[in-house]
């Protein structure tokens, strides 16, 4: 990445696992390796283990992140939370638009803009995931479908707004699979996002966006992922369940 414009951003995506105590436990055993990080860390945790996990964290570098949060203030919305009810318990981060929640939950574009926008007024730090499905990659529209992405997802947002959101490309084709993108296709993505980040705002703003790899990064691969100039940190979930092999990829991007 190049850090003269950007700090990497290094955030575990627990998606639905762990329990209080053993939320706690991986926190404790994460704090010793996040000290000194060169980045900045970040653990996206179940809704029920947010307030441990604030808890758990003050004092340190580590930061905490929801996985989703729902676009009204406040209503009729059964089994929702909204980004008031995050920043309340001391939450920074949401993860928006994983490609879990547009699989399995019908999360849209357009509903990906509504949260992120309800997010960014909260004062919360939106984490948006993107990326194109095998088929599409086969197809060779990856680059149509990231395009169409940013330009849904990020519609009728500030340039200050666009500063303060992080990009997490995120190929469907490798997320659990251990497939990885090489790290010439992590970067080849990141670069294309940032470029059309550039047509819709302008190119100070395309330099300063905080644009991760996700989908089966880990200790092995994560160094060389990080050391492309457009690859700016990591959203990783399976690895980030281990405390060694998140502090390996933490201090991957220190180098
Ligand atoms: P894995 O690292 O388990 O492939 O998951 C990636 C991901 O979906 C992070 O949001």
């Amino acid at each position: 990445m190049n850090k003269s414009l950007r700090k990497a951003v290094i955030a575990g995506n627990w998606k639905m696992n762990k329990t209080r105590p053993e939320a706690k436990e991986l926190i404790e055993a994460i704090k010793p390796l996040a000290v000194g990080a060169d980045c900045e860390v970040v653990v996206c945790v179940p809704f029920t283990n947010l307030e441990t996990a604030v808890e758990a964290t003050k004092g340190t570098n580590i930061h905490v992140g929801a996985q989703n949060c729902h676009f009204e203030k406040s209503g009729a919305f059964t089994g929702e939370i909204s980004a008031d009810m995050l920043t309340e318990l001391g939450v920074e981060y949401v993860v928006l638009g994983h490609s879990e929640r547009r699989q399995y939950f019908g999360e849209t574009d357009e509903t990906v803009n509504k949260r992120l926008k309800a997010a960014l007024e909260a004062g919360l730090k939106p984490i948006v995931c993107i990326g194109e499905l095998l088929w599409e990659r086969e197809c060779g529209i990856t680059e149509e479908v990231l395009g169409k992405q940013c330009k849904l997802d990020f519609f009728g947002i500030s340039a200050e707004d666009m500063k303060k959101t992080v990009i997490a490309y995120e190929p469907v084709w490798a997320i659990g699979t251990g497939k990885t993108a090489t790290a010439d296709q992590a970067e080849e993505a990141c670069a294309y996002i940032r470029s059309v980040i550039a047509k819709m705002f302008d190119k100070a703003t395309a330099d300063a966006v905080t644009v991760q790899y996700g989908g089966s990064m880990n200790a092995k691969n994560a160094a060389e992922l990080l050391s492309k100039p457009d690859v700016d940190g990591g959203l990783i979930g399976g690895a980030s369940l281990k405390a060694p092999d998140f502090g390996v990829i933490i201090a991957a991007a220190k180098e």
